[in-house]
């Protein structure tokens, strides 16, 4: 994807909903009301549309939104989508969108389905994504599949100012957008749409608003992978009542013990469940939820089924009350709780299987390594046959595989190409970028957006290994800088240089670094800007923006914003009233911007 495909926030309730308000009334420093369009949130699967001089060039999923599937054949069928454009659409345009099914086509399709004897499929959207995704797009043209166009992508030139006449224009050219759509100017109006709650032909699990001005949208810009100037606001959970069977212990990537309860099958809002998470012992307590009990369960959109609590008045003598095991189910360690924590964790660490294998299953995810056609199932599989123990084993699979009795090929279930399919894959992948790769080496509170914070910051990954010895020592420079990098604070650092100073991380690090290239950190828009690479400070009250969009602002520009000044600050812009960072500053010799000059510096 020429620009990324985001996902969208969350507000649950009304509450949620000014506070997003707000959020960006305070980002922007306004204070009257900014409207927003309001349209429905529909249940299918995300789609980007190219247009290059009108015509339709490309159709993409999703994927993990830099990278998705080529579904070009397969939406020539869809005939919501247009395939040319008037001449009057932009040179470049992408569209993106949803791909979604009908109710009744959905149950139609089910019908035939089952007569012929084939799959059935859960709900609507699976029906779309399966039927997308088909190798034969005969398939897709017999599946009765729609498309809402509901934002862009790269465009050429600007054609609006605001994301309703967007949806105009789009209308204009042939695209269909989801009605009812409503410009609201105050959160009251808002609130309104949202209780409308339609009766549509199609599933919605909610409402998406978006900021109208376009201006303001791009001063708003992104928080990690979702823009500041959009949200969902979801529809309550659906509710139902089954009886709990029993609870079983799963132990984490990192150890921790999760009790996930079996149910007695139940269809909550168009899916069977058969799982829930009771999430941590001091929840089954506060619950009193009892093996045996009937129990309400609710599932919310993709989130996990959750366990509200159990139905007092249908419970039986024989229910039983569940204990909390003090060791790993799965290596025998003891399972101890931290204080303060509510997690109870294996001690065991890497001896531990389920650890080793949950890290493994990590590694190769999509957002990691994403090694196709190395799924969960074939982790599972490898690492059972002992073919697999450690993440550097994944790139000897091949080498191995030679020297073996029982090649790949000649396994059940896969033959020469599927092997070899395998096998490219994961040459493919033998060149990771340095965020990507920390991201898959699954250190505690190390998500996506920290990992490329910290590629960002040490850029290559010797330089992040040798800070990381340097940093042991609390009195390091190496462990201050680490600490001034956004979201790391002490109990991530803690985290995160214990996982170095661990030796057997530092064995499969050695090896990896032997099996792999890890590519050196590139920006994600190489911006030419005049402060790229520049570290800078904010300090004061600035006039013309806000703090949170000034810091945004210089992001974009490729700056890293630090917020003490050392040597190593480029920059200190001083606000009003401007007090001791500004008193460093000029202690140090760090060049003093006002706004005024670091608003004509950045242009
Ligand atoms: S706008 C930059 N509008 O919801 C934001 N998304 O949970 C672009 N979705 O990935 C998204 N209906 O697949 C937008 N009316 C709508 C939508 C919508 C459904 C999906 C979309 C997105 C996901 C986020």
């Amino acid at each position: 994807h020429s620009v990324p495909m985001l996902s969208l926030s969350n507000v649950f309730n009304d509450e949620e909903l000014a506070d997003f308000i707000d959020r960006i009334k305070r980002f922007l420093n306004v204070s009257g009301n900014i409207p927003v369009v309001a349209e429905p949130k529909i249940d299918g699967l995300s789609c980007s549309l190219r247009y290059e001089k009108q015509k339709l060039i490309q159709a993409a999923t999703r994927g993990d939104g830099s990278e998705g599937e080529d579904i070009t054949q397969n939406v020539q069928f869809i005939s919501d989508i247009p395939k040319r454009l008037p001449n009057d659409a932009p040179d470049i345009l992408e569209v993106r969108g949803e791909i979604y099914m009908r109710r009744d086509d959905f149950n139609a399709l089910n019908k035939r389905q089952e007569e012929g004897g084939k799959q059935i499929f859960a709900n609507p959207r699976n029906a779309a994504a399966g039927s997308v995704r088909q190798l034969d797009p005969s398939v897709t043209a017999s599946r009765p599949l729609h498309f809402f166009g509901y934002a862009l992508g790269q465009v050429s030139e600007r054609f609006a100012d605001t994301q309703w006449d967007i949806r105009k224009k789009l209308k204009s050219w042939g695209f269909v957008e989801a009605e009812p759509s409503q410009l609201c100017e105050t959160t009251d109006s808002i609130v309104s749409y949202y209780n409308l709650r339609p009766d549509l032909a199609y599933d919605i699990d909610g409402v998406v608003y978006k900021v109208n001005d376009i201006e303001l949208q791009e001063r708003l810009g992104f928080v990690s992978r979702s823009p500041r100037w959009a949200t969902a606001h979801k529809f309550p959970a659906e509710k139902a009542i089954t009886i709990l069977r029993s609870i079983d212990i799963q132990v984490g990537r990192t150890g921790a013990l999760t009790p996930v309860a079996r149910l007695e099958p139940i269809t909550v809002g168009g899916v069977v469940v058969s799982n829930a998470t009771l999430h941590n012992e001091d929840e089954i307590a506060r619950k009193d939820v009892r093996i045996g009990d009937h129990v309400i369960v609710q599932r919310a959109g993709d989130v996990i089924p959750q366990i509200l609590g159990p139905v007092l008045e249908k419970r039986s003598h024989d229910s039983i009350k569940f204990n909390f095991p003090d060791h790993c189910p799965v290596c025998g360690s003891t399972a101890i709780r931290e204080e303060g924590e509510v997690v109870r964790r294996c001690t065991g660490g890497l001896i531990c299987q389920a650890q080793a294998l949950e890290r493994l299953k990590h590694f190769v995810s999509r957002n990691a390594f994403d090694i196709e056609g190395m799924g969960t199932k074939i982790i599972e599989e490898f690492y059972e046959q002992g073919l697999i123990k450690t993440p550097g084993d994944i790139f000897r699979l091949e080498k191995n595989d030679k020297n073996t009795l029982t090649p790949l090929r000649a396994r059940e279930g896969w033959g020469d190409q599927s092997a070899r399919n395998l096998f490219d894959a994961i040459e493919a992948r033998r060149k990771i970028p340095l965020d990507r790769f920390i991201y898959a080496l699954g250190i505690r509170q190390i998500g996506e957006a920290t990992a490329k914070k910290l590629a960002g910051f040490y850029t290559d990954f010797q330089t992040l290994r040798t800070e990381m010895q340097k940093g042991q020592d609390h009195s390091s420079e190496a462990y201050a800088d680490l600490l001034n990098i956004e979201d790391v604070g002490a109990s991530v650092a803690d985290d995160l240089l214990g996982f170095f100073a661990e030796p057997h991380n530092r064995d499969i690090l050695d090896d990896l670094q032997k099996e792999l290239a890890i590519l050196d950190y590139i920006r994600p828009k190489p911006v030419d800007s005049p402060v790229v690479g520049k570290t800078v400070v904010f300090t004061g009250t600035l006039v013309t923006m806000t703090r949170a969009e000034a810091k945004a602002r210089a992001e974009t520009l490729g700056a890293k914003v630090a917020g003490s000044v050392s040597k190593k600050t480029d920059y200190v812009v001083a606000g009003e009233d401007a007090g001791s960072k500004l008193k460093s500053a000029k202690e140090l010799g760090v060049k003093v911007l006002t706004e005024e000059e670091w608003k004509n510096l950045i242009g």
